[in-house]
């Protein structure tokens, strides 16, 4: 791949960058919750730096303690925090990386336990997605929070950062002002454009103040609201000089806010790669300033951007938590070592919004852990020849070539195997299929998943550096144990589909849902599906997008897959634009030869289908557990088999008992 453009130097101000790659600001969770740096946090920050990115923007970082969006939010908001501050420059310019801090306030977007009180905002109108209530801001209030920009800024100078990122996207309340939903109040920070705009502008004035006119000062916007009411592109267009004038330097394009359908600031699979460029061009047309890219972006995309014009830095997101060495690999030619990011959202947003857990990455066990696992910062980070080998799956104890056997070959199965080989254990996987992978197949079937396979074979290929091999098509037995006893056991031999008693599901016209998405069964029209999980859910997709009407029935009576998750809503809004039903609350009866009969809400329904397909769960595969246990040999069950679950229990499952065996 020829990435000469995305090699180039850049320079904005003083602040020289080594290359184009932007680390895009993402919340982590692992600060402290009184806004302090923590080990943890800096360990990460640092195994990112040497990964080859050019400049790291720290995730948010609150002005104000009424503005943290979480508990842990790292802050800004006294000089007492200026000390630990300071670590992340320090531990981030030894690689060569430049630090930016992101001055944030979350406005009408958090909750009392974080806030420390009623969030504030400049309309008592509740956030749509938190539905938590809010205080409109006074006028001196508004004055106070303008100020607390203009002071966070100074103390990142202070603190040794290269540059400040004045967070303005994303809904928080720099956009709450500008938006007109949000935004309904009525004097002079609220109603006309131009009133909507002030409080910005205010803020842009108060940072550029305090950093003096030779610093780096970059704005973060979305620059279209995508959602009814909300502002777009035009209006961004008409406002972006403004931020120019009053002292921002460059412009980083986001888009959409907490509302946006299918939450386009950080899209899911279902969005096409580099979906936002053309907004980015927009901004850099309508101001001349350098703007930041972001959105899906891969290198490929990064090099035409830059070259086409569309933008000056590209922000890799996601990218930085999957692989953080791929700009490394990219300039040795090693694009093959890349383990590449999905857009799941299982293993950072989701975990950190919804699970309210610290972010980490479905696909790299390590992101998070680099402070435990000796990827830190403080001359702690291996050097680039073990990064590489090892990919994040180095390990703890050696494994002094000890034999361990590993049962399966799906996700669990590779992860325990990657890290129990990097730790000089003597490994040998078998697999009774005739391909690595595990559910993973199947589950890369369904539309925009493909991506899925692409970790499945970059574990093989890290595996075959390793000298390991996987031993395809052979079943391990307890007579096969008995006879070669290994020095341990990981048994990730994974789960298979959990069958229902229901009258007539052994039917010839019965199948399940893996058997449709790998190709084993013929289609036939219309089709039911029983259960309306992810599997379910997927299937459907799968078989709309094949022409066959389908009609999917679910006993509970709500939705297992919520919109709220960007995969969720995409998943919805295709099943439902391509004519298929979804029937929640419904007890399947009887399965007859042309019709599943179910009951909803005492009344009985018929519903034809030429084809029944099962998606009802999965029950784990543990038999040899006993086995194990009669012989003696030490043993680690992981993933499904201990029972099912998703990929990133598997992955890091797996990873631990590799790295502990
Ligand atoms: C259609 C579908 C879509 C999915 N989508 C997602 C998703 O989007 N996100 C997500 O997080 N999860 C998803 N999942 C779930 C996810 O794939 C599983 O949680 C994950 O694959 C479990 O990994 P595992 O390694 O524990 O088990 P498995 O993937 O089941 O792998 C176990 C392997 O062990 C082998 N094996 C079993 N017994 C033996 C033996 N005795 N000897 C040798 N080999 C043996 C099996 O052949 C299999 O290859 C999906 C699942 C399906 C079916
Ligand atoms: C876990 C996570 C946390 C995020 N937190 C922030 C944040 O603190 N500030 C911010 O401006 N954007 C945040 N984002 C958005 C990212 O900066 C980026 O814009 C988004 O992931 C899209 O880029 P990508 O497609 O390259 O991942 C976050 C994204 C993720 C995945
Ligand atoms: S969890 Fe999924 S979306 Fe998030 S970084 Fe990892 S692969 Fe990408």
């Amino acid at each position: 791949m020829k990435l000469d453009h995305l090699f180039s130097t850049f320079r904005i101000k003083g602040m020289e960058l080594k290359n184009r790659s932007v680390m895009p600001a993402m919340g982590t969770g692992y600060a402290s919750s009184d806004g302090t740096v923590t080990d943890r946090l800096l360990a990460y920050l640092a195994r990112r730096a040497a990964g080859g990115t050019a400049m790291i923007i720290t995730e948010v970082c609150a002005v104000d303690t009424r503005g943290k969006g979480f508990p842990n939010e790292l802050g800004a908001w006294g000089d007492h925090l200026v000390p630990s501050l300071a670590r992340i420059p320090d531990a981030l310019h030894p690689y060569g990386a430049k630090a930016v801090l992101q001055l944030h306030h979350a406005g009408r977007e958090t909750f009392p336990v974080a806030a420390g009180g009623t969030p504030e905002a400049p309309s008592a109108i509740p956030s749509v997605i938190l539905g938590q209530p809010c205080e409109e801001m006074s006028i001196p209030r508004i004055t106070e929070v303008v100020e607390a920009f203009g002071k966070a800024a100074g103390r990142a100078k202070k603190a040794g950062f290269d540059a400040v990122e004045i967070h303005g996207a994303h809904g928080y309340l720099l956009t709450q002002f500008l938006s007109p939903f949000s935004n309904q109040r009525s004097d002079a920070y609220g109603g006309s454009e131009e009133n909507r705009s002030r409080f910005v502008l205010h803020v842009v004035e108060a940072v550029r103040g305090a950093v003096g006119k030779d610093y780096p000062v970059i704005i973060r916007i979305s620059a279209d609201e995508l959602i009814r009411g909300g502002y777009d592109l035009e209006f961004m267009k008409r406002f972006s000089p403004r931020l120019v004038a009053a002292g921002v330097d460059m412009i980083h394009v986001s888009l959409g806010v907490y509302s946006t359908p299918g939450n386009l600031t950080i899209a899911s699979m279902d969005t096409d790669p580099g979906f936002n460029l053309f907004r980015a061009r927009a901004i850099k047309e309508a101001t001349g300033v350098p703007v930041i890219g972001v959105g899906r972006v891969r290198p490929e995309l990064a090099e035409q951007a830059i070259a086409g014009g569309d933008a000056d830095l590209i922000a890799f997101g996601r990218q930085h938590l999957c692989d953080p060495d791929f700009m490394n690999k990219l300039q040795q030619g090693n694009e093959k070592d890349i383990r590449w990011c999905t857009a799941c959202n299982q293993g950072c947003i989701e975990r950190l919004s919804f699970e309210m857990k610290s972010a980490t990455c479905t696909f790299n066990p390590s992101c998070g852990r680099e402070f435990k696992e000796g990827q830190g910062a403080g001359g702690a980070v291996y050097g680039l020849g073990a990064l590489q080998a090892g990919q994040g799956h180095t390990a703890g104890a050696p494994g002094n070539g000890r034999r361990v056997w590993i049962i399966g070959a799906g996700p669990a199965g590779l992860s325990a195997a990657l890290a129990a080989s990097g730790k000089g254990c003597a490994v040998e996987v078998f697999e009774r299929d005739g391909a690595p992978g595990g559910q993973v197949r199947p589950a890369s079937r369904p539309p925009h998943k493909e991506a899925f396979m692409d970790w499945v074979n970059w574990a093989v290929n890290q595996l075959e550096k390793q000298k390991v091999s996987i031993r395809l098509r052979e079943e391990m037995t307890g007579s096969m144990l008995s006879a070669d006893r290994p020095d341990a056991v990981i048994l990730a031999s994974g789960a298979l589909p959990a069958v229902a008693g229901i009258p007539g599901i052994d039917s010839a016209h019965v199948c399940d849902a893996r058997d449709v998405l790998m190709g084993r069964v013929g289609l036939k029209d219309p089709a039911v599906i029983l259960g309306a999980g992810y599997v379910g859910m997927e299937a459907a997709d799968f078989l709309i997008e094949k022409g066959i009407r389908v009609v999917v029935l679910e006993m509970q009576s709500v939705p297992p897959v919520g919109k709220f998750t960007a995969h969720g809503y995409w998943l919805h809004k295709r099943i439902r634009d391509g004519g298929g039903r979804l029937v929640y609350g419904a007890e399947v009866t009887n399965i007859g030869p042309e019709a599943v009969s179910f009951v909803q809400k005492d009344q009985e329904w018929r519903e034809p289908a030429a084809m029944v397909v099962t998606a009802m769960g999965a029950r784990s595969e543990n038999g040899l557990e006993t086995v194990l246990e009669k012989l003696g040999i030490p043993c680690r069950t992981v993933g499904d088999a201990g029972s099912p679950r998703r990929l990133l229990e598997a992955i890091h499952e797996g990873h631990k008992a590799g790295r502990e065996i």
